[in-house]
């Protein structure tokens, strides 16, 4: 090779790995970077159901939600182990589960349900066996209609293979504003990509952004009055995506609202 032609050869790879590392960093920016895998490996788990086909049982729950038909969940719905709960940070996630490895109960062709985390499987170390949800295990809960799209009731338990899946929400990302003139607390839900929300930021028209705490499960408060002012949030998920929502709430704003952000995840 001639010296020109090496120069050439050199350059070539130089941009090549340039090319390479431009999209790896576009990767990291759409799918972020702080680990939380969509559509990753299969893990192992454990599943039974709780309530009945009505699903009623599985409303409300540790995550902070209400009516889940309302806020566009159904009943596709699950209640976390401990070791996937998370204290709560988990909630909204979403998870895509399939029967493995259980000849007798596993519907043959039943393919994967997703559901969201919108509870928790609390544990309990005072009965003697049969204590699905006690750490380290991983396991869910499922809403009944879910559990028999897998395996018939009656199998009680049944092995699964779990793996976080992306949300898939209709509209926007929705708040339910709660509280008092003192302290207001915000249920932040129908949340897309990830979904499960690890920082939120609340702005009033006349004060800056203000971070908000983790009450419980999705709730997020702050003790700054805010009343007569409309309200922006600022949502972060778990993947280290932010997303900016101006004026979600007008002026006027009362408690006990629901507000639809203009955009999702
Ligand atoms: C869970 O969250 C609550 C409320 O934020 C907190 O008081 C508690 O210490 C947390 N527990 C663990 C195990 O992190
Ligand atoms: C835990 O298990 C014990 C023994 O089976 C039972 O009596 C108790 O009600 C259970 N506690 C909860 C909170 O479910």
């Amino acid at each position: 090779m001639g010296s020109c032609k090496k120069y050439l050869f050199a350059w070539f790879n130089f941009f090549m790995v340039l090319m390479a590392m431009v999209a790896t960093a576009k990767r990291i920016m759409r799918h972020g970077n702080i680990g939380i895998k969509v559509d990753g490996p299969w893990e192992d788990a454990h599943a039974t159901f709780y309530g009945d086909m009505s699903g009623s049982e599985t409303m409300q729950g540790a995550c902070g939600y209400g009516d889940l038909i309302k806020q566009g969940y159904g009943l596709e719905t699950a209640a976390l182990s401990t070791a996937l709960f998370n204290n709560g940070s988990t909630c909204g996630a979403c998870f895509e589960i399939i029967c493995v490895n259980d000849p007798q109960w596993c519907i043959k062709g039943a393919g994967s349900i997703k559901i969201t985390a919108t509870n928790f499987c609390p544990p309990n170390y005072s009965k003697p066996n049969e204590n699905w949800c006690n750490p380290p295990l991983k396991h869910f809960d499922l809403s009944m209609p879910m559990f028999v799209k897998l395996a018939p009731m009656k199998a009680g338990i049944i092995p699964v293979n779990f793996r976080r899946t992306p949300c898939t929400k209709q509209g926007g990302v929705k708040f339910e504003v709660k509280g008092n003139p003192y302290w207001i607390m915000v249920l932040v839900y129908n949340v897309g990509g990830v979904g499960d929300v690890s920082a939120v930021r609340i702005k009033g028209e006349k004060t800056d952004w203000l971070p908000m705490s983790r009450n419980w499960g999705q709730n997020w408060n702050i003790g700054t009055p805010l009343v007569g002012q409309s309200l922006s949030f600022q949502v972060t998920t778990s993947d280290g995506k932010m997303l900016q929502l101006d004026n979600v709430a007008p002026a006027n704003w009362q408690f006990g609202q629901n507000f639809e952000g203009r955009s999702n995840f």
